[in-house]
């Protein structure tokens, strides 16, 4: 186990709601952190580095009052900076990054040594996400504090490798912070994540639905329905594979099958026209195979000491169901 204390301070529960692009914003971020989970937001949903900014005040306001008003710690919060060539933003956003000592960065598509000292010179943490041993391998030498090992079956970009395999695999050559995604989505997993060596659980589609989530009624109605069979992973909606609601690729005429191979990513184009026609994440929705588990969007409160139970729940059974097996009675 190797969590720094900018990060454990304020948990209740060793989990992140991961960050989601249009999905979370600061109303999720402040309550995911007021119940002791780490709350995140990806930079680029304030369509400028102005209103980035002005988010990062509300959140930073409102964790602060909540500190004062019952004398509690809030879990810490990070934002994610997309590291790649076609986010014209990245210098901007890190700079506001550094002056608001955001505690932690989650970088996405890129490790790179610059990010990592500008973050580590106030104190704040880095954990950047991978999918495989080529990109864990690249993050650990730029020096990031933490990976988040991306499993198959994840929301967003979503690898193709067990997790088992992947945190074995990773953990062989890295002693940092450990976070495991893909398909989590309940408090069970979280506990089971923890058992198979990882120090964290990374959660994006389970708080899609919740009520503080951008994600409108139609998108959560999608979710409650699917199951894990109803995920479509492929590379043409947006360039780098990602797993998306089949139910919505349908509506939007877009299943894979009848689209051509997207050849690259660009996430400045995304930014400058979101709301022109059909554009991925807008109107083509993505979750993870953790769909399954899901059937409503209650309050972040709610489902977080939901998730809390589950959790003890699952740890005690373990207790009980290995007792046998451990040389007990
Ligand atoms: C709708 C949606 C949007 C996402 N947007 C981003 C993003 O902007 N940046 C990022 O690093 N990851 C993004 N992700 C990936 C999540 O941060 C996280 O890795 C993933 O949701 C974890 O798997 P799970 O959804 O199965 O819990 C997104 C995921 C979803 C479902």
């Amino acid at each position: 186990m190797s969590v720094s204390e900018t990060l454990t301070a304020g948990l209740k529960l060793p989990a992140i709601a991961a960050p989601m692009f249009l999905v979370s914003g600061p109303e999720l971020v402040i309550n995911t952190c007021k119940a002791g989970v780490v709350g995140t937001f990806p930079a680029l949903n304030q369509r400028t580095s102005e209103g980035f900014e002005a988010w990062l005040l509300e959140i930073e306001a409102a964790l602060q009052a909540f500190e004062a008003q019952t004398g509690e710690k809030p879990a810490p919060y990070g934002v994610n900076l997309i590291v790649h060539h076609s986010n014209p933003r990245v210098k901007e956003d890190l700079a506001i990054c550094v002056k608001h000592r955001v505690p932690l960065v989650i970088t996405s598509l890129g490790a790179n040594r610059e990010v990592v000292e500008a973050v580590h010179s106030y104190g704040g943490k880095v954990i950047h996400d991978v999918i495989n041993l080529r990109h864990a391998r690249k993050a650990a030498e730029a020096g990031v504090d933490g990976l988040i090992a991306v499993a198959a079956g994840a929301g967003g970009h979503a690898g193709t490798l067990s997790p088992f395999a992947l945190v074995n695999e990773i953990r062989e050559f890295f002693d940092g912070t450990l976070v495991l995604a893909g398909a989590l989505s309940k408090g069970s997993d979280i506990a089971a994540a923890q058992l198979m060596g990882a120090d964290l659980a990374y959660l994006g589609t389970r708080f899609i639905n919740t009520r503080e989530s951008r994600a409108g009624s139609e998108y959560q109605a999608m979710v409650n329905a699917a199951k894990a069979a109803d995920i479509v992973y492929t590379p043409k909606i947006s360039g780098v594979a990602a797993n998306f609601l089949r139910e919505s690729l349908a509506r939007a005429g877009m299943l894979p099958e009848n689209l051509d191979e997207k050849k690259h990513v660009d996430f400045g184009a995304e930014l400058q026209a979101p709301e022109e026609g059909q554009k991925a994440w807008k109107d083509i929705w993505s979750a993870g195979q953790g769909v399954g588990s899901i059937s409503d969007a209650p309050p972040v409160a709610e489902l977080v000491a939901r998730l809390r139970a589950e959790y003890c729940g699952a740890i005690e059974e373990l207790e009980s169901r290995s007792r046998c097996f451990r040389g007990g009675e």
